[in-house]
């Protein structure tokens, strides 16, 4: 009986903590799992310090790969430095070798990249892989928007998942408890020896493929091929045992559009929550803007996902309320706008210099965003998010928000 290859796409802070717990519980669950992980990474060079323990004298301050790196030492020096990674976590520099045979793929890098890796793999992955999307980010293309599951679904003909919470990486790689929240629908076909129940509205349509509804509650254009029957099914429990770990709860649920747009859309809250307390204001003027962030949220989903929208995700899940307090509160996006304030530079300037190539969502989802919101002609009804694209530009004032978005 075959057993899934898990692949996870991507390398950074939270792809390196997400391919580690997925390696502990490839290698619990035996039955399931192949207990190594594929981990692709983005190949670049990279210096071991003299005080590093990793420091070797013979190779001295050469640059090395850092696939080399990773696999010789078990950590990823770059985006998650000080983490011991469990040796069956497998960096592989090659896309197309990294995702070969791979039943799930794990998509979990900064998300103005999906679009070239979708068309590197396209050919090259199983016709039945199903994915998880850990990016928190949308694709927008002129005034259409996508969710980075469903970009995904529709790029490659496979069924995508979404995970996304409350989760700052460096303290879940440590091991501190956090919890998350999945969304996945198993496409009908999938669910041929399980005794578990389907969240998915889905159903062949006699040439073998499985048709699905899409986040917006119509028959999707993609069709599915079933996961053969020579695979453990993957479903809701399966999934849990990939991802869950005593340090890491997960919640499965159903609900694609909640949990992708809490995720991507707290970004734009959060460098607002940046932009406040970088100004001097503190955590009354904080929670004005995160609680009129959220209601902002809420209205997009009714208004652009009027027939799936379910509303408790974000009051109820870590996807909802619980990412959006922790990303207001000490995540990158609002230490870095404020940071930003405080120094008088853009958050560009201090992508650049202070994160050491890992990447802010919030600044590309902010302009995408608003340049969706124009081009629907929706613009007034989300000050908040607008204010923020303003300050991004330097064409608004921090002092001004109170005034901007008061009703
Ligand atoms: P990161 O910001 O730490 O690192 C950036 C990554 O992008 C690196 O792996 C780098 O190699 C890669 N990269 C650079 N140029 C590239 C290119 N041209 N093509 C492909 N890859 C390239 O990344 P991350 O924190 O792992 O973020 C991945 C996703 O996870 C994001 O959507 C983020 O919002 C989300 N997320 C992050 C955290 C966190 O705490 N870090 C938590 C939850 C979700
Ligand atoms: P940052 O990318 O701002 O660090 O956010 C991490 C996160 O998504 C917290 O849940």
């Amino acid at each position: 009986r075959l057993r899934h290859k898990v692949t996870v796409i991507g390398s950074g802070n939270w792809g390196t903590t997400v391919a580690k717990l997925v390696a502990e519980n490839t290698a619990g669950h035996p039955d399931l799992f192949e207990e190594d992980v594929q981990m692709w990474v983005y190949e670049e060079k990279v210096t071991i310090a003299p005080d590093s323990k990793h420091y070797d004298p013979a190779v001295g301050d050469s640059p090395q790969n850092l696939t080399a790196v990773i696999n010789k030492y078990h950590e990823n020096v770059k985006y998650l430095p000080g983490i011991a990674l469990p040796r069956n976590v497998v960096a592989n520099p090659s896309l197309v070798d990294a995702v070969k045979d791979s039943s799930v793929l794990i998509f979990n890098l900064p998300h103005e990249f999906i679009g070239n890796i979708c068309r590197q793999i396209k050919d090259h992955i199983l016709p039945y892989a199903r994915g998880i999307s850990c990016i928190k980010g949308v694709t927008v293309s002129e005034d259409n928007i996508e969710l980075i599951c469903e970009y995904i679904s529709e790029t490659l003909g496979i069924y995508c998942g979404a995970l996304s919470g409350a989760n700052i990486a460096s303290e879940i790689a440590n091991e501190q408890w956090c919890e998350t929240t999945i969304a996945y629908n198993t496409p009908a076909g999938d669910l041929h020896n399980s005794s578990s129940s389907s969240n998915g509205k889905t159903a062949s349509n006699g040439d073998g493929l499985i048709e699905f509804t899409d986040s917006r509650g119509r028959v999707s254009k993609t069709k599915l091929t079933p996961m053969p029957a020579t695979y453990p099914t993957l479903d809701h429990d399966e999934l849990h045992k990939l991802f869950a770990r005593p340090y890491f709860t997960v919640s499965m649920v159903s609900d694609v559009v909640g949990v992708s747009l809490g995720g991507a859309l707290k970004n734009i809250v959060a460098l607002a929550c940046g932009f406040v307390e970088g100004h001097g204001w503190n955590m009354t003027a904080k929670t004005a803007v995160m609680r009129r962030g959220m209601l902002e949220m809420i209205a997009f989903a009714r208004e652009f996902y009027p027939e799936t929208i379910q509303e408790k995700t974000f009051w109820e899940e870590s996807a909802g309320w619980g990412d959006m307090i922790v990303s207001c509160t000490s995540a990158r996006n609002w230490r870095y706008s404020k940071m930003a304030v405080e120094r008088g530079v853009t958050v560009e300037e201090i992508e650049k210099t202070e994160l050491n190539g890992q990447k802010l969502q919030g600044i590309s989802t902010t302009r995408e965003v608003a340049s969706f919101l124009k081009a629907k002609g929706v613009q007034d009804k989300y000050p908040l998010f607008m204010l923020v694209e303003g300050i991004l530009d330097a064409n608004v004032d921090v002092e001004d928000i109170p005034a901007l978005i008061r009703k």
